[in-house]
């Protein structure tokens, strides 16, 4: 039953990959992760969750999440989390712990098609083409010029592989058709355009080109810009399967470290912005793309960090979708600021203007809670020399003030209020109440039901509602995955005779595991599993607290609550056919009988449980 899960690589190198790659520092580079005890816990990446029921231990090498039950290893954990197939979760991990992996043409079974493959081969090479024309040719010597004057040194032009298209119509599809790629694919993924007598024309000629990455660091669109002013300012590549901008943030890959860093996330408007900000200094800036921010990249965000700040343009604009992007951040449970970039700037002029230091003391540090936002936002919203506006005004902020959870907080905006439309304390401390009660009640109902509590009631529902001899089963097993020798008496005494059937398929896998030499280690293990089913009900059961020491007692126990609940599922089968043998001879009074002995059997053993 024990499947090798790759043919190609050998094992010892899948071990050494797995070694080198803690499992709390790999989940950590995606999920803020906190130490409780023994175990880490977060917010669980693959399901919508406001508790943490997302745990990492690291003496197992194994995640679990109580809430929607998907568990396993370091690679299981880069499979799931990326949409890896084995071999790239293997490959990523190689790379990041500076592990040789022995590639061979067959194991390279990649998770992309092959007509993305080639889209990615074809930006690659576009991307050093134009990144070295930039720099060192005639032909991109006006896309150069033009970054100087924008302030951008030579290192940031590396960092971000700025680039320039020549303003030649045919240059990149030339280049590509060259290296075997067809204009047909090139055309598809918005790198050229085709004309309709199929002639292929350079998309971003006469641009100089940002490169958009993926959080993986590969380059899967291109922004360009004129820099002329002629056309529309930035061209983009056109959506993909590889690139869908409601999914992505520029930059995400290079600031995901100084993110968790900081715990902090710094969301721009534009990619200039995210390129000076990161020149000069400030590293944990992302900017979507051109649209408004999706609920898709707030989640992004929220998996890494707690305190979001939006820093958008100053005009109108930009305020709008600050106050569209805040809001949304907030309702899935950031921590929100909002920068105050002023003269109606953008961060980026704002930088070139006042400096770095000036940036990051006066419009970075200083922004402002998301309320102290709202509060002047939502006075353009009103007339304030009107009577009737200033009441509706600020009853409207009391009633957004009602869901702030820091009492000390909604004190200090209430004292605002007070002094600026002098207006008693008392006053709207009693308003503020009445809509504390309500939000209470609102909470007591659907609320609490559906975040607070819904983790620990399915956990501790899973566990009352578990017969006694399927819990017997799950901690021995617990045991067994633990300590080689209990399992070795398991096996002795029951065998595989588990009466739960996954259970049953875990034993005989641990018995061939230990068998075949291995030692205690639940991630190897897991490894060696090819059903996912079965990888999630094993970290879940691997989970499960156990004393380092057992007694004999208790081992006996549990194999006795599971054998005779093994007896009696046997003798009512017999039972059962008995009862169909009476049914067949016509015998309703030997068929009654047996029914009341089969009813017997069950009430016993539920009393046993
Ligand atoms: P600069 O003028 O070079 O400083 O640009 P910026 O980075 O400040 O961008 P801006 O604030 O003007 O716009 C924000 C983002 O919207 C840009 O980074 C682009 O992603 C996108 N964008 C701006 N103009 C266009 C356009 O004309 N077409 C498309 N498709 N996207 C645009
Ligand atoms: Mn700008």
């Amino acid at each position: 039953m024990v499947v090798e899960m790759s043919n190609q690589i050998p094992e010892e190198v899948i071990e050494e990959i797995r070694k080198t790659n803690d499992v709390v520092d790999v989940v950590g580079e995606y999920v803020q992760l906190k130490k409780q005890g023994r175990n880490f816990f977060g917010l669980c990446p693959f399901h919508g969750e406001k508790t943490p029921s997302f745990s990492v231990t690291q003496d197992k090498q194994i995640f679990h999440c109580f809430g929607c039950g998907k568990g396993g290893n370091v690679i299981t954990f880069m499979m799931e989390i990326e949409g890896f197939s084995f071999f790239e979760a293997l490959k990523t991990l190689a790379e990041r712990s500076g592990v040789d992996l022995p590639i061979s043409s067959d194991n390279q079974k990649s998770s992309f098609s092959k007509e993305n493959q080639d889209v990615l081969s074809a930006y690659e090479w576009l991307t050093k083409l134009y990144h070295h024309l930039i720099k060192h040719s005639k032909e991109g010597r006006d896309g150069y010029q033009y970054f100087k004057e924008r302030g951008i040194t030579d290192e940031t032009i590396d960092t971000f592989k700025l680039g320039f298209a020549p303003n030649v119509q045919d240059f990149t599809a030339k280049f590509l058709e060259k290296k075997g790629f067809h204009k047909q694919l090139l055309a598809k993924a918005g790198i050229v355009s085709m004309w309709e007598d199929q002639r292929v024309v350079d998309r971003f000629r006469g641009r100089v080109i940002f490169p958009i990455r993926n959080h993986l660091g590969k380059t899967i669109a291109f922004g360009g810009r004129t820099i002329t002013e002629d056309g529309p300012k930035y061209l983009n590549s056109s959506e993909s399967e590889l690139f869908q901008k409601g999914k992505l943030l520029y930059n995400f890959d290079l600031a995901k470290r100084h993110i968790r860093q900081k715990n902090e996330v710094i969301l721009f408007e534009g990619y200039m912005d995210v390129i000076s900000s990161y020149q000069a200094g400030i590293k944990n800036g992302v900017a979507t793309l051109g649209t408004a921010l999706t609920e898709m990249q707030a989640r992004l965000l929220k998996r890494y960090v707690e305190t979001v700040i939006v820093c958008y343009d100053a005009d109108d604009a930009g305020v709008e979708a600050a106050y569209k992007a805040a809001t949304l951040l907030q309702e899935i449970g950031c921590d929100v600021k909002v920068a105050n970039v002023k003269e109606g700037l953008d961060p980026d002029s704002y930088i070139k203007k006042y400096g770095a230091d000036d940036f990051n003391n006066k419009v970075i540090q200083a922004s402002e809670t998301f309320i102290g936002f709202l509060m002047r936002y939502k006075k353009r919203d009103y007339n304030l020399g009107l009577e009737g506006d200033r009441i509706k005004y600020v009853e409207q902020m009391i009633k957004e003030l009602s869901i702030i959870d820091s009492q000390i907080e909604r004190e200090y905006y209430l004292k605002e209020l007070s002094n600026e439309f002098n207006l008693s304390m008392s006053t709207l401390e009693n308003e503020l109440n009445q809509h504390l009660k309500n939000k209470k009640t609102y909470k007591d109902k659907g609320f609490k039901d559906r975040y607070t509590s819904s983790r620990t009631v399915k956990y501790s529902q899973t566990n009352q509602l578990r017969p006694a001899f399927h819990n017997a089963e799950r901690n021995l097993i617990a045991y067994m995955l633990n300590n080689r020798s209990i399992t070795d008496k398991v096996r002795e005494k029951i065998g595989a005779s588990f009466n739960i059937d996954d259970h049953k398929i875990i034993a005989t896998h641990l018995y061939a595991y230990y068998e075949a030499g291995h030692a205690e280690d639940v991630s190897l293990f897991i490894e060696k599993l090819t059903e996912e089913k079965l990888k999630h009900l094993v970290t879940e059961i691997a989970m499960i607290p156990i004393s380092d020491e057992i007694s004999e007692k208790e081992i006996n126990d549990y194999l006795r609550i599971i054998n005779s609940e093994t007896n009696e599922n046997e003798k009512i089968k017999l039972l059962k056919e008995q009862q169909k043998v009476a049914e067949q001879q016509n015998d309703p009074q030997k068929a009654a009988e047996i029914a009341l002995q089969i009813i017997d059997i069950q009430k016993h053993s539920k009393q046993l449980n």
